[in-house]
């Protein structure tokens, strides 16, 4: 019997490898953004902890440092929910049957997600107030990474029992509520820690970025950035390549099988491998350094990232397409009648969105640079600064 509800019997209306395209490079634009989150939240808790321990310089670059990134999150969180959206659309038009059917299974959580993310957006926007106050914001920010965490551990539920129509009838036979959450996949939980840990990666080179980049903060705090996102990144690759090895050794044969003998598969896998050891480059020479990135280091590795991403999630799309066909289910039958021109106008807005997104992220970046030591002031002292400014 084949497992799957039955299809929508409206056509797609564009080719499915387009839909793949489309939904391979949002995806992993809301992959680098989730993981600058997650990783973001962590640095912020090690750093504030470990400031208000001492009181020395060290500490003092610690709160610097802590306040930066906590200042960056609620901004990144924004590109965490807007490039979430377009791949769960492109996801659903192409594996609506098995998605809409494991979300039903765990409605209660799935529609937690909302509740979950506004609590963890207003705590991002608290821990940056207090970072930059100097105050204690460890304690708020692991609250926000735990939420996020949940989250994640969600998603990850649900993008692997979409793959297992063999449990679905039983789940909904012992309760039709969607509270439960199933835990018997030998995959979940590989891939969300790999997930976690990816973060604490990018977070490592998204400090070299920003070491790089951002030439309104002090010699001292972009030499600490460097360096300190340098050791993160080094160790967090490291684990991060030995989660990946987990999860496919948790695949079935099938899946195993599909990913070793398809070129397609063979080439994101090792362009993964070979671009993660970039990184890894990237980091270890940044690990020993005692000046700020430069700019060839700092792009390199904000580039490396979009790239490994690209190629992570493209192996990922594999795990998925081989699971399901080996079930019975072929993402490429479809009956597709394109309306290229509704495909053109749809493409070249989403160009021009895209070309948008970039042009925001420079008016940030420059904004920045136009708001000198901003960072190092407590909020009582920005708003004399702004009072002063009135007043002349
Ligand atoms: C703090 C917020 C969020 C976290 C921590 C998070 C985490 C994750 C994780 C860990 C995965 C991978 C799951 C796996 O494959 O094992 C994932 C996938 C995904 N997320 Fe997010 N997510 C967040 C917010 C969102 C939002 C707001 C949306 C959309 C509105 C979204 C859309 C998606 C989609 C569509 C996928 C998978 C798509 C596919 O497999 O094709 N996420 N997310």
């Amino acid at each position: 019997m084949f497992p799957f509800p039955v299809a929508d019997p409206i056509p797609l209306p564009a080719p499915v490898w387009l839909f793949k395209v489309l939904n391979i490079v949002t995806l992993g634009l809301h992959f680098v953004a989730l993981q600058m989150l997650l990783g973001g939240l962590l640095g912020v808790i090690g750093l504030n902890f470990l400031a208000r321990l001492q009181s020395n310089t060290l500490s003092d670059m610690r709160h610097q440092a802590a306040a930066a990134l906590a200042k960056r999150l609620p901004i990144v969180m924004t590109y965490v929910i807007n490039f979430g959206v377009p791949p769960l659309l492109f996801t659903q038009v192409l594996y609506g049957q098995a998605l809409y059917t494991s979300s039903v299974l765990i409605g209660f959580w799935w529609m937690a997600v909302i509740a979950l993310l506004t609590v963890c957006y207003w705590l991002l926007y608290k821990v940056a107030d207090r970072t930059a106050a100097h105050q204690s914001a460890w304690t708020l920010a692991l609250v926000a990474y735990g939420i996020a965490a949940l989250i994640g551990r969600i998603y990850s539920a649900n993008m692997t029992l979409m793959l297992r129509p063999e449990d679905w009838t039983q789940m909904y036979a012992n309760s039709a509520l969607g509270v439960y959450i199933p835990t018997n996949d030998p995959t979940t939980n590989p891939r969300w820690l790999f997930m976690l840990i990816s973060g604490f990666a990018v977070s490592g080179l998204w400090m070299i970025w920003i070491s790089a980049t951002t030439s309104s903060f002090s010699q001292d705090l972009r030499a600490f950035f460097n360096r300190l996102g340098g050791q993160i990144a080094v160790v967090a690759i490291a684990a991060q390549l030995g989660l990946a090895m987990w999860v496919f050794a948790v695949q079935p044969d099938v899946v195993k099988t599909g990913l070793t003998t398809d070129t397609l598969y063979q080439i994101y896998g090792y362009a993964w491998l070979a671009l993660t050891a970039g990184l890894l480059g990237i980091a270890a020479y940044s690990a020993f350094q005692k000046a700020q990135a430069n700019l060839v280091v700092g792009w390199g590795a904000a580039a490396g990232v979009l790239l490994t991403m690209l190629a992570m999630v493209a192996y990922r799309d594999g795990i998925r397409d081989i699971t399901l066909f080996s079930k019975g289910f072929d993402v490429w039958n479809r009956q597709i009648v394109t309306n290229w021109s509704v495909v053109g106008l749809f493409l070249a807005l989403f160009v021009v969105g895209l070309g948008v997104v970039g042009w925001l992220i420079s008016v940030a970046v420059r904004a920045k640079d136009n708001a000198p030591q901003v960072e190092d002031m407590t909020r009582e002292t920005v708003s004399k600064t702004a009072i002063e400014g009135v007043n002349q």
